[in-house]
C-alpha cells in the first residue's frame, strides 16, 4: 500500500595530489557515484574533540553568507560546463567545497587565497568566523544530525605509506570532516587499488564495488569524498497515475518518457522576467526540490546567465501555494566532470600547477601539486512499490480545472536543506532518456 518515490544520488569527487615532477595526470579512475580526493596519511587515534568551538546552533555566524556563496558557486559551475557542453548535467556544489574547504587545509599563501576567492568567500576572511573549513565543518555536523534528510556523506583519505604528512592537517580534517586515513603502498599498484576499492565499497555500502580501476604509483594521497542522499518526498507521486507521455527535446525532436502525475496543493511562482515557473518539490527531513521550466522551449540555457542566490530567494519569497496538476517525469542522470578544468576557470589555478603551496600538507615533500578533482554524480528519480493506492483515483477528477505544470522540456533543478540554504545538487535536464 505504501508508494514511495525516492531519489538516490551518489557523488564522488576525486582529488589526486601528486609529485609535480610526475608528467601527466594521474590515472585514478572513477566508478559510479562516489567522490575521491588525495589526502595524506596518518594513525589518528579516536575521535579528539578537545576544543570544539562553543556549540551554536546553525546557522552560524557567517553561515548564511557560506550558503549563499556556495549556490552562487554551483551556478558559475553550471555556466562553466554549458561552455562544454549543452547536455544533461547533475553535481554536487556541497560535495565539491567539503573538497576544497580540506584542500584549504593543506594549502598556504596564494594557493589557499585563490582556493578561499574561487569559491566565493574571501568575505568570511577577518570576521570572527573561525574558518572556511571550520565552518563546513559545522555545517557537515548539522546536516549529519538530520535524520529524515537521508544524506549520508564522508571521507576518505589513502596515503602513501612513507609519504609524511603534517599532524595538524589530519587532525583538522578529521575533526571538521570525519576524514578516515588509510595508509596504502601506492607503489604496489594492485595491492593499493584492491584495498581502496574495498574501503569504498564498505563507505558506499555496496554502491561503488570498483573505483579505481589504475593507479598512478607517483601518487601520494587520494581523497575521497562520497555523499549519498535517499530522499523520500514529502507527498509521493501515485505510480498509478504514471504514463507515457512526450518530452520536447527542442523544435524537431521529441522522446517518450515515464510521466508521473499529481494533483494537490504545490507552491510555486512565475517569474515574468525571466519567463519561466519555478515549482517547489519538498522532501522529508527539510530537503526541497526547485524546479526551473522556462515557458518557451529553447529557453533554458539563456535562463542560466542570470542564476544567483539572490534570485533564488526572491522566487521562494514569491511562492504561492495552490492547487495544482503537476507532471514530472523519472529520470535518471550519472555524469563525470574533470572539475580541476572547471575551477581553473573559475580562478583556481596555483592548486594544480607547479607552483602549488601544499606546505600545509607536508613540509618534507617538496613540489606536491594537485593532479585532478574529479567528481562523479548520479541522481535517480523513480518509484518503489507499484501497489495501486485504492480510492485516489477520484482525486483526480478535478472539476474546477486546476493550474498545470507540466515538466514536458528541459528544466534545471536545485536541491536545498532549506534550514540551511545549502544547495546539495545542481542540475540541467534536457533529454531525460540519457543519462
Ligand atoms: C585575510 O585577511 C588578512 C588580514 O585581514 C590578510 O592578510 C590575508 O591576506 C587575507 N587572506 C586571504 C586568503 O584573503
Ligand atoms: C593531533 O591529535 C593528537 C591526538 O589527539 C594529539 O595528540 C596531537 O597533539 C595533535 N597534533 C596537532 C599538531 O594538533
Ligand atoms: C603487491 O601486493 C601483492 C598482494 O599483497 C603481493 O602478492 C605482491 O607480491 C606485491 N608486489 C610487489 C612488487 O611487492
Ligand atoms: C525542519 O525545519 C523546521 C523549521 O525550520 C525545524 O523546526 C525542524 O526541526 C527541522 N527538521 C529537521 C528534521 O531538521
Amino acid at each position: 500500500m505504501k508508494v514511495v518515490i525516492s531519489l538516490l544520488l551518489l557523488v564522488l569527487a576525486q582529488v589526486c595530489l601528486m609529485s609535480s615532477l610526475v608528467p601527466g595526470p594521474s590515472e585514478a579512475e572513477a566508478g559510479p557515484g562516489t567522490l575521491r580526493i588525495l589526502v595524506p596519511q596518518n594513525q589518528l587515534s579516536g575521535e579528539e574533540e578537545e576544543e570544539e568551538e562553543e556549540e551554536k546552533p546553525w546557522p552560524a555566524a557567517g553561515g548564511w553568507e557560506l550558503s549563499q556563496e556556495t549556490s552562487n558557486f554551483g551556478f558559475s559551475l553550471l555556466r562553466t560546463i554549458s561552455m562544454r557542453h549543452e547536455g544533461n548535467v547533475v553535481f554536487s556544489p556541497l560535495s565539491l567545497s567539503f573538497a576544497m574547504a580540506t584542500l584549504m587545509l593543506g594549502a598556504a599563501g596564494p594557493t589557499h587565497t585563490q582556493i578561499l576567492n574561487g569559491l566565493g568567500l574571501q568575505a568570511l576572511n577577518g570576521t570572527q568566523v573561525t574558518s572556511v573549513p571550520a565552518l563546513f565543518g559545522r555545517l557537515r555536523e548539522t546536516l549529519s544530525c538530520n535524520q529524515e534528510l537521508a544524506l549520508t556523506q564522508g571521507s576518505l583519505v589513502f596515503i602513501h605509506k612513507d609519504f609524511d604528512v603534517q599532524e595538524t592537517f589530519l587532525n583538522l580534517s578529521k575533526r571538521y570532516f570525519d576524514t578516515e586515513c588509510v595508509p596504502v603502498n601506492f607503489h604496489n599498484a594492485s595491492q593499493a587499488r584492491a584495498l581502496m576499492n574495498q574501503y569504498i565499497n564498505k563507505e558506499t555500502q555496496g554502491r561503488i564495488p570498483k573505483l579505481f580501476d589504475k593507479i598512478n604509483p607517483e601518487t601520494k594521497f587520494i581523497l575521497v569524498d562520497y555523499i549519498l542522499f535517499k530522499g523520500k518526498w514529502l507527498t509521493p507521486f501515485n505510480p498509478v497515475f504514471t504514463e507515457d507521455d512526450t518530452f520536447r527535446l527542442d523544435k524537431y525532436k521529441a522522446v517518450k518518457v515515464s510521466m508521473m502525475y499529481r494533483v494537490g496543493k504545490f507552491a510555486s511562482t512565475f517569474d515574468k522576467n525571466l519567463q519561466c515557473h519555478v515549482l517547489k518539490l519538498p522532501y522529508r527531513g527539510n530537503a526541497t526540490m526547485l524546479v526551473v521550466l522556462t515557458q518557451k522551449l529553447g529557453d533554458h540555457l539563456a535562463l542560466e546567465d542570470y542564476l544567483t542566490a539572490d534570485l533564488v530567494e526572491t522566487w521562494l519569497r514569491n511562492m504561492k501555494t495552490r492547487k495544482m496538476e503537476v507532471f514530472f517525469p523519472k529520470f535518471k542522470l550519472d555524469q563525470k566532470y574533470e572539475t580541476h578544468e572547471l575551477l581553473k576557470q573559475l580562478g583556481i589555478r596555483s592548486i594544480f600547477s607547479p607552483w602549488a603551496d601544499l606546505s600545509e600538507v607536508s613540509v618534507t615533500t617538496r613540489k606536491l601539486q594537485v593532479s585532478k578533482v574529479l567528481q562523479k554524480a548520479a541522481i535517480e528519480v523513480d518509484e518503489k512499490g507499484t501497489e495501486a493506492v485504492a480510492g485516489t483515483l477520484s482525486q483526480i477528477v478535478a472539476y474546477s480545472m486546476p493550474p498545470i505544470i507540466k515538466v514536458d522540456r528541459p528544466f534545471h533543478f536545485m536541491i536545498y536543506e532549506e534550514t540551511s540554504r545549502m544547495l546539495l545538487f545542481l542540475g540541467r535536464v534536457v533529454d531525460p532518456t540519457r543519462l
